[in-house]
């Protein structure tokens, strides 16, 4: 990659940018500062393809959801003709936030401030008393241009993704880099067994997407969830699909015992910027919905899937939401130690990167540099 980046970053990397190996990691500021979160949400949020929701939490005509693209105001809506569509969720009123719960409201999606009304694709459609006492007319004022504003989407099976720019590359273009790593998936029999919401986690985003991503802590951190040498661990570098994988040599003598560890074959994968997707072998899949709420902060849930035609009975679906709770808590834990590390000091070197087991996150901290700059 191009190592010049832009002076003005509120950023130091004169250790980050230093050859010879290990390399230096991004300096604690990239995870801690006001300025550098700042940076990323005028730029490398809205400039992507940016994770945001699960499409079968709207199922029905009128559902609507509201989500946040690096802390702004994003709602997703089912339209009537069932397409999934995106908007900045502010009225064009008095620019109050439209929605703030998820549910469903039917044919319009009125602003709870002076009842403006907009349908399904946005539409205004009623402006009450907006010109007198007896006049939902304004001269001058044309209802037609204050529709709400549409975002470019892209629906991949259960997930959806919004670029704020516009102008990112294709979304079949952006989803390929993964998608030719899922060979053997039958998206067709994707069954959602439920999702888990893991609340605010005290940490910055790029440390849970760091921590996906690379097989060095897994034998040392999920010790008592999973039985995965690290031998058998190599990471992924592949375009902006990071991460890692694992072979296990006998998924199937294990299959029994896949509800209560993870020592099958697997794949850790992610799309820059917030895309995380794991595979289990057979055919147990897991997204992790992560959103930046702030340099220190992080709401994620977990969607868990199957890919068989064999329904997991609720004791079974249990079983696996609690070993994935366990393990979440595992990495959340120290994604807030990590957290804590950066404000020293000491953190502004980065740290250093095993070239070995570490390349994945590296090649996520060059995207990051590149996508700020
Ligand atoms: S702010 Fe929405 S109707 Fe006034
Ligand atoms: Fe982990």
């Amino acid at each position: 990659m191009n190592h010049h980046v832009a002076t003005d970053l509120p950023l130091d990397l004169q250790y980050f940018e230093r050859d010879g190996l290990p390399r230096h990691g991004l300096p604690g500021s990239a995870y801690t500062s006001d300025a550098f979160w700042a940076r990323e949400t005028s730029t490398l949020f809205p400039r992507g393809w940016t994770f945001v929701g699960f499409a079968h939490e709207l199922d029905r005509p009128g559902d609507v959801r509201p989500v946040a693209v690096g802390g702004r105001p994003v709602l997703l809506v089912r339209g009537e003709d069932g397409a999934l569509k995106a908007f900045h969720n502010v009225c064009r009123h008095r620019c109050l936030k439209l929605v703030d719960k998820p549910g469903n409201r039917g044919r319009l999606l009125k602003c709870p401030y002076h009842a403006w009304a907009y349908d399904l694709n946005g539409r205004l459609r009623s402006t009450p008393y907006f010109g007198g006492s007896e006049h939902h007319e304004q001269e001058g004022f044309d209802r037609s241009e204050h529709g709400l504003v549409p975002i470019r989407t892209g629906v991949w099976h259960d997930w959806i993704f919004v670029n704020l720019s516009g102008d990112a590359e294709a979304f079949d273009d952006f989803v390929a880099p993964l998608a030719r790593h899922l060979d053997g998936v039958d998206f067709s029999k994707l069954q959602v067994v439920g999702v888990i919401d893991l609340g605010v986690i005290e940490t910055n985003w790029k440390f849970l997407m760091e921590n996906f991503i690379e097989p060095y802590h897994v034998q040392f951190v999920h010790a008592t969830t999973t039985d995965q040498p690290l031998t058998d661990h190599y990471t992924v570098v592949d375009g902006r699909c990071l991460g890692s994988a694992i072979d296990v040599a006998d998924d199937h003598h294990k299959k029994d015992e896949s509800a209560n560890t993870l020592a099958v074959s697997s794949r850790y994968l992610t799309l820059f910027p917030n895309f995380v997707f794991g595979r289990y072998f057979p055919d147990q899949l897991g997204v992790h919905e992560n959103t930046p709420i702030g340099p220190g902060q992080t709401r994620q849930r977990r969607a868990i899937y199957t890919t068989n035609d064999q329904p997991l009975g609720n004791d079974d679906a249990d079983a696996l939401m609690a070993l994935w709770r366990d393990v979440h808590r595992e990495d959340h834990e120290i994604c807030e130690r990590l957290q804590e590390g950066r404000k020293s000091d000491i953190a502004d070197g980065g740290g250093v990167l095993s070239p070995h087991w570490e390349n994945s996150v590296r090649r996520f901290q060059e995207f990051v540099v590149e996508a700020v700059s």
